[in-house]
């Protein structure tokens, strides 16, 4: 088995994280229970790109469990726990001398062009017993990277032309722009190749999902996908409560600074925002919400939040949080503005959210590096003081903590697993396009968490079901309820 991780030996560590994580996971070991013996997935080739941590394992395992061969590589370049990388290739019947679970190209801390790297693996399963090149047939993503990587190799395949690499606007875009000459060059057409053997690909995120609607709406879209995104049980649950948990976290284990008193910023009320509003609120910190949508801002002033803009808060704040999925929401010169020692964290998908590339740019700034994704940057004299600022700009809850806990992620990760069998099994009812899951699927994934929370669910009569039109059985929602 081929694989890269940082060290196989932490695998019983992992496995032991993995096996109290599966207790908070009661969705996921459901599926395992529920499709088991069917095996759905077999014959799936899953290339998975998303946060390799102890939560994503059992997703993993759950998906072998249901027939699917799989290769793994993180989202995130800081995101990896690495033990339980190593348990994952390790296997639950295997170990660090004898691995036989699933190869996993993620470590903590990679470079960008490893990254990359990582993430040509996972598409590109070698060659089968008789030489014949193997490629993954589906694509589980977060973010969209996998997805990405594909649509620009048939791009550049289809033109017989790769973009220049000194053409690059960032780092990440040279990467991208080196792996498809170099794919060029090596007369390979394997992004054709992967494409052709795609069937679909389910999204975990917000960002993602915007990607895949903007290829859509473009016409090159090359394949269905089911936004999970968009499931309630997912994004009303891991984006909100998820981040409510992983937010201060993250924060804590980076300055274990007193949040009570103090003066936070978010950027952003979406679901995101919201759930670190009220996590950094139940610190006792002041919070301050920066919105762009009239009706996000009005349900911050609604919820008690103070509505500014960030330029009019900044010089009083103490800690400034972006989840807004866009670019350039925190500039230099407003990073300038902020008071000493000023915390600056992005919980949003991409680095873009601050302008990392502008601090690093920025003549006279100096960075020194207090502990792993950890760093304080000081501007020069008269320029501005010095702040703090968290996994250089890449998600903090995953960068500086470890995520989402595990009840939540199993709430979205069986959207996940759902969302897999939906697309293998039923390809002919998903014309190329984006898709959420039924609404009963939703519902589904709720009821099986409830009775680990001992929530005991009212049943509907059969009087009061036809006197509001539903069946007792659900859905008990229309598609355009907004929960
Ligand atoms: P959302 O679309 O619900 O919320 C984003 C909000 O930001 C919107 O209300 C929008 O109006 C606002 N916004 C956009 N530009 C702004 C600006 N310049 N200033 C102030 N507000 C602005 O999206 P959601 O689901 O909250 O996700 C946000 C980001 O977090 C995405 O990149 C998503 O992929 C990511 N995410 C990260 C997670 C994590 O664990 N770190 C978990 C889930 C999502």
């Amino acid at each position: 088995m081929d694989f890269k991780v940082a060290d196989l030996n932490l695998a019983d560590y992992g496995r032991t994280e993995i096996e109290l994580a599966e207790l908070e996971m009661p969705g996921l070991i459901a599926m395992r229970e529920r499709f088991g013996a069917e095996q759905p997935l077999a014959g799936a080739r899953i290339a998975g790109s998303l946060h390799m941590t102890t939560q994503t394992a059992v997703l993993i395992e759950t998906l072998v469990a249901l027939g699917a061969d799989v290769r793994w590589a993180s989202c995130n370049i800081f995101s990896t726990q690495d033990h339980a990388a190593a348990a994952v290739v390790a296997g639950p019947t295997g170990s660090a001398d004898a691995p036989a679970g699933v190869p996993v190209f993620a470590w903590k801390g990679e470079t960008l062009e490893e990254y990359w790297w990582c993430t040509q693996q996972i598409l590109d399963w070698g060659t089968d017993a008789e030489g014949n090149p193997v490629f993954a047939n589906m694509i589980l993503d977060d973010g969209g990277d996998a997805t990405l990587l594909v649509h620009l190799g048939v791009e550049a395949e289809k033109k017989n032309e790769a973009p220049a690499v000194d053409s690059a606007k960032s780092t990440e875009q040279r990467i991208i722009f080196e792996v498809l000459n170099e794919s060029l060059a090596a007369s390979q057409t394997r992004f054709t190749d992967i494409a052709r053997e795609i069937k679909g690909v389910t999204e975990e995120t917000t960002t993602g999902v915007h990607r895949l609607y903007e290829m859509m709406r473009e016409g090159s879209l090359l394949f269905p996908a089911i936004n999970v995104n968009d499931s309630v049980t997912k994004s009303k649950f891991d984006n909100k409560y998820g981040c409510r948990h992983s937010l201060v976290d993250g924060i804590n284990r980076a300055t274990d600074v007193l949040i009570g008193g103090k003066v936070a910023v978010v950027c952003g009320y979406g679901d995101v925002g919201k759930g670190c509003a009220e996590s950094l609120r139940g610190q006792g910190a002041r919070v301050v919400v920066t919105e762009i949508d009239p009706i996000c801002a009005l349900q911050a002033a609604m919820d008690g939040y103070q509505v500014s803009t960030l330029d009019d808060v900044v010089g009083t704040a103490d800690i400034i949080i972006t989840a807004t999925g866009n670019k350039d929401v925190v500039t230099v010169d407003q990073m300038r503005a902020m008071k000493q020692n000023a915390i600056l964290g992005n919980i949003g998908h991409f680095d873009n959210e601050i302008d990392m590339a502008g601090l690093e740019t920025y003549p006279g700034a100096v960075r020194k590096n207090v502990k792993p994704q950890v760093d304080l940057w000081t501007f020069p004299e008269g320029e501005g003081k010095a702040i703090i600022v968290l996994s250089e700009g890449r998600l903090m809850n995953l960068g500086n903590a470890t995520g989402h806990p595990s009840f939540v992620m199993s709430n979205s990760f069986t959207n996940q697993v759902l969302a897999q069998i939906e697309l293998f099994t039923k390809l002919e009812e998903y014309p190329t396009g984006v898709y959420v899951l039924p609404k009963h699927l939703d519902e589904e994934v709720a009821r099986l968490h409830l009775a680990s929370l001992g929530v005991r669910l009212t049943t509907l009569t059969d009087e009061q079901a036809g006197y509001l039109g539903i069946p007792v059985e659900g859905p008990y929602k229309s598609d355009e309820y907004r929960y």
